[in-house]
């Protein structure tokens, strides 16, 4: 992600500027059977340890967690504040002073700058509407992380699906737990993780059925293939890695989570990613390059991009609109006098039409210069 964060945020300060819409990135919904690994795969993107994980049904109601990009407060504090602060200065946001922090809309007025806090306030708020022995919720938690290290972009974590209903959970909990995710990925801006365990059949995969049903041609779809150090001794997930038993458009990438006791012994992500990658290449060196958590973060930012250029002339044609508007009231005032703000939104104008260049240009350098196959995604 980290080349796109960039990008993302001068575009965006940009748009704001001429009063237009940021672009809106697809949301990245997580699907698949309970445990498979969904708030792992979730978190390794986010690059932070705070979501509830865990065996059995822990993930109880769609957490939204929007990620919000803080760089460009950073940069107008750091120029408001002459050279005074220095470059991982820490930014001052109302009532807070911390690099990253957590808000909850249900916690009106409350910062989060402890991510245990955030995790502990998810559990004590997923068991206030769904209460303590399993039960579902389909109200939405919703919580923003701010952070000049993420993308602007909105995840969704969900419930697994299950079959058999535990604790205080319905006798339909499988139809009630599919008609909470089919509400979230049915929407055609938002772009399917599948997740499914390695160590189970791909063929009886719940995520890519349910994917299937709402992304028939698979345009939005992404097969993450977890737990591969959980195979059974002599298996492996080769074939299904280079898929030739269920091919998926935009691409199959196999990650190894921190495990149960990994969470327990509080291995840090760091850890976790550099064992990740040495396992890949003890067993699958020839698609070692192809697989990881940190892959699966690339080829997001990759499809990320592509929907970026597709938005890009409908976004051009909007600031020319915008610019005639502007030109058109200059116009009506009657005589060319000097306004400044007409010749900030020329300077704005053009520097939004030299960027779009800008970004065609790098979007076509990523396409052509890794290895995408081709795939393309569509919104
Ligand atoms: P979810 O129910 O799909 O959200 O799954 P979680 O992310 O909560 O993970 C369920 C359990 O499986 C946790 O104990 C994780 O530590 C463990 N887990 C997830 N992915 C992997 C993996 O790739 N390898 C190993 N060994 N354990 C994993
Ligand atoms: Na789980
Ligand atoms: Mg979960």
């Amino acid at each position: 992600m980290d080349t796109l964060i960039p990008t993302i945020n001068r575009l965006q300060e940009v748009f704001l500027t001429v009063g237009a819409d940021v672009i809106q990135l697809p949301q990245i919904v997580v699907v698949g059977s309970q445990s498979s690994g969904k708030s792992s795969v979730l978190e390794s993107l986010v690059g932070r340890d705070f979501l509830p994980r865990g065996s059995g049904i822990v993930t109880r109601r769609p957490l939204v967690l929007q990620l919000v990009n803080v760089a460009p407060l950073q940069e107008r504090l750091k120029t408001e504040n002459g050279n005074g602060i220095k470059q991982n200065a820490q930014i001052s946001y109302p009532g807070v002073k911390a690099e990253e922090w957590g808000t909850f809309l249900h916690c009106k007025g409350q910062t989060f700058t402890d991510f245990q806090e955030i995790r502990q306030e998810i559990v004590t708020e997923t068991e206030r509407t769904s209460g303590e022995n399993k039960g579902i919720s389909p109200e939405p938690i919703y919580l923003k992380i701010f952070s000049p290290k993420v993308l602007n972009l909105t995840l969704v974590d969900l419930p697994g699906i299950t079959k058999v209903p535990v604790g205080e959970q319905p006798e339909d909990i499988e139809a009630q737990v599919q008609e909470m995710i089919m509400s979230f990925i049915s929407n055609p801006n938002c772009l399917i993780l599948a997740v499914s365990p390695a160590n189970s059949d791909l063929a009886t995969s719940d995520a890519l059925k349910l994917a299937r049903e709402v992304d028939p041609d698979g345009r939005r779809t992404l097969l993450v293939v977890s737990k591969l150090d959980l195979m059974d001794a002599g298996t492996d997930a080769l074939e299904v890695l280079l898929g030739r038993v269920i091919p998926v458009r935009l691409g199959i990438i196999g990650v190894v989570n921190r495990s149960q006791h990994d969470i327990n012994t509080h291995k840090s992500l760091e850890d976790c990613l550099r064992d990740e990658q040495a396992f890949l290449q003890r067993h699958y060196p020839s698609i070692a390059s192809r697989a990881s958590s940190r892959y699966l973060a690339k080829t997001l930012s990759r499809l990320l991009m592509h929907h970026i250029r597709d938005c890009l002339p409908d976004l051009k044609t909007r600031v020319t609109v915008l610019s005639s508007q502007y030109q058109a009231r200059l116009n009506s005032y009657g005589q060319p006098v000097e306004d400044q703000s007409a010749t900030l939104l020329q300077i704005v104008t053009k520097f939004a039409s030299d960027y779009c260049h800008t970004i065609e240009g790098t979007a076509r350098y990523i396409q052509t210069s890794e290895l995408c196959g081709g795939a393309r995604i569509c919104y």
